[in-house]
C-alpha cells in the first residue's frame, strides 16, 4: 500500500436513489448532486440504440469523433483535448502527469472534493486556503503561491457555493502566476452563468499556456451516468495527459452520447434558460422565508439555515433529497439542485411546512 493512502477514507457516494426509495417506501426527488433532472437531449437516446449492435468491440481509444466535434465547438485542434471517464479522471491524470515529490498544490476552500482526494493519493503537499466570505479572492490566493506551487485549482462557478470570479480578476491573477504553475480552471457549471463578466475560457486559453479548462457532460448535458468529461489546453499539456491515460478509458456509449449532446445546441440552450429561471424562482422563494441564499451562477443554490441536518432529514422524509454541507465544514448550510418547476414547487411547499412547524 502507498503510505499516502494509509489514512484516506474512500469517497462516500451516499445511498443510491433506488436504495433510498426502497427504504422510504416512496419515490425520492434527488436534489443533492447538481444533476440535471431535465434529462439529456432526446436525440441521445435515439443514437444510443445503434451502439447495442457493437458491444463486442472496444471503444475508439482515440475518441476521434467526439474530439472532432469538440475541436469544432471550441475552434481548436483535436490535440487540444483529453477526454476522461468523467472530469474526475482528468483531475487524477493531472497529478499522474505533473506531480513530483515535494510539489505543492493549492486548493481554496470550500470547493469540490475531488481535488483533495487526488492530491492525497498522489502524495501532494496540499495548501488549503479558506475563502472567508465564500467567494474566491484570487489576489489573496496568488499571494500564497511560491516556487513549489505546481498546481492551483479554481472552480468557477464554485461547487458548493455557486459564486464566481470575473474574467478581469482571472486575467490579473494569471499575469502574476509563474508559467511553471498549472492553473486548473474547473468549469463544470459555466453554462449556467448569465453574467457578462464571467471568464471567456477561449480567450484565456489563447493567451495563457499554463491553463487547462475542465468541462463535464454530467451537468447541463445530463449524462452523469455515462461518465464523460474533458480537459482543453495547449497540445503540450494534453500530450502529457495522453501519456498517462489508460487506453480505452471512455466507453462507446459515452463517446456517442457526448457528441450528440454537444451538437444539440437548441436543446442545451433551452435547458439553460429553464434552469436559470428556476434558480431565480427558488432563490426568491427561499429569501422570502427570511433565509440567506448565496447568489448562484450555477444549477444549485446554497441556503443558510439553523438545524440544517434536521431540515434535510425532514425533507427526506417527504421524499426530497438535498445535500447538507457539513462535509464541507459548513454545517449551517444546505445545497439544493435546481430542477424542473414541479419539483421546485414541491420543495418550497415542504420547506415552508417544516419551518413553520
Ligand atoms: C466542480 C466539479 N467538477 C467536476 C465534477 C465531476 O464531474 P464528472 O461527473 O465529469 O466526473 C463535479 C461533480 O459534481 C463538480 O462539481
Amino acid at each position: 500500500m502507498r503510505r499516502s493512502i494509509e489514512n484516506l477514507i474512500p469517497y462516500n457516494p451516499g445511498k443510491s436513489l433506488e436504495e433510498l426509495e426502497r427504504e422510504l417506501g416512496k419515490p425520492v426527488i434527488k436534489l443533492s448532486a447538481n444533476e440535471s433532472l431535465w434529462g439529456p437531449s432526446p436525440k441521445v437516446e435515439e443514437y444510443l440504440r445503434g451502439i447495442f449492435n457493437n458491444l463486442m468491440y472496444y471503444p475508439d481509444g482515440a475518441v476521434t469523433e467526439l474530439k472532432t466535434t469538440l475541436a469544432s465547438y471550441w475552434k481548436l485542434h483535436t490535440n487540444n483535448f483529453c477526454v476522461g471517464n468523467g472530469t474526475d479522471e482528468i483531475i487524477s491524470l493531472l497529478f499522474a502527469a505533473y506531480l513530483n515529490p515535494g510539489d505543492e498544490v493549492i486548493v481554496p476552500l470550500p470547493t469540490f472534493s475531488s481535488y483533495e482526494l487526488s492530491a492525497t493519493v498522489y502524495d501532494a503537499k496540499i495548501k488549503f486556503i479558506k475563502q472567508e466570505d465564500l467567494v474566491f479572492n484570487l489576489s489573496e490566493i496568488e499571494k500564497q503561491m511560491n516556487k513549489k506551487t505546481k498546481m492551483v485549482f479554481l472552480c468557477n462557478p464554485n461547487n458548493p457555493t455557486g459564486t464566481y470570479f470575473t474574467h478581469k480578476e482571472l486575467e490579473a491573477f494569471l499575469e502574476l502566476v509563474s508559467s511553471e504553475t498549472l492553473v486548473i480552471l474547473d468549469e463544470a457549471y459555466c453554462h449556467y452563468s448569465t453574467t457578462p463578466d464571467f471568464p471567456c475560457a477561449k480567450e484565456i486559453l489563447k493567451k495563457y499556456n499554463n491553463v487547462i479548462v475542465l468541462r463535464t457532460f454530467s451537468k447541463v448535458y445530463a449524462l452523469a451516468a455515462l461518465r464523460v468529461g474533458y480537459g482543453v489546453a495547449s497540445s503540450h499539456i494534453i500530450g502529457e495527459l495522453e501519456k498517462v491515460r489508460s487506453p480505452f478509458n471512455v466507453n462507446s456509449m459515452a463517446q456517442v452520447a457526448a457528441k450528440i449532446a454537444l451538437e444539440d445546441e437548441n436543446y442545451t440552450n433551452k435547458i439553460i434558460k429553464e434552469t436559470v429561471k428556476e434558480r431565480e424562482w427558488l432563490t426568491k422563494e427561499l429569501k422570502a422565508m427570511g433565509l440567506i441564499v448565496l447568489p448562484s451562477q450555477s444549477n444549485f443554490v446554497m441556503v443558510k439555515i439553523t438545524n440544517a441536518q434536521l431540515i434535510a432529514d425532514k425533507l427526506l422524509n417527504e421524499g426530497i433529497l438535498v445535500r447538507n454541507m457539513s462535509s464541507f465544514d459548513l454545517p449551517e448550510w444546505l445545497r439544493i439542485s435546481v430542477a424542473p418547476h414541479k419539483y421546485m414547487q414541491q420543495l418550497i411547499a415542504c420547506f415552508k411546512e417544516i419551518i413553520e412547524q
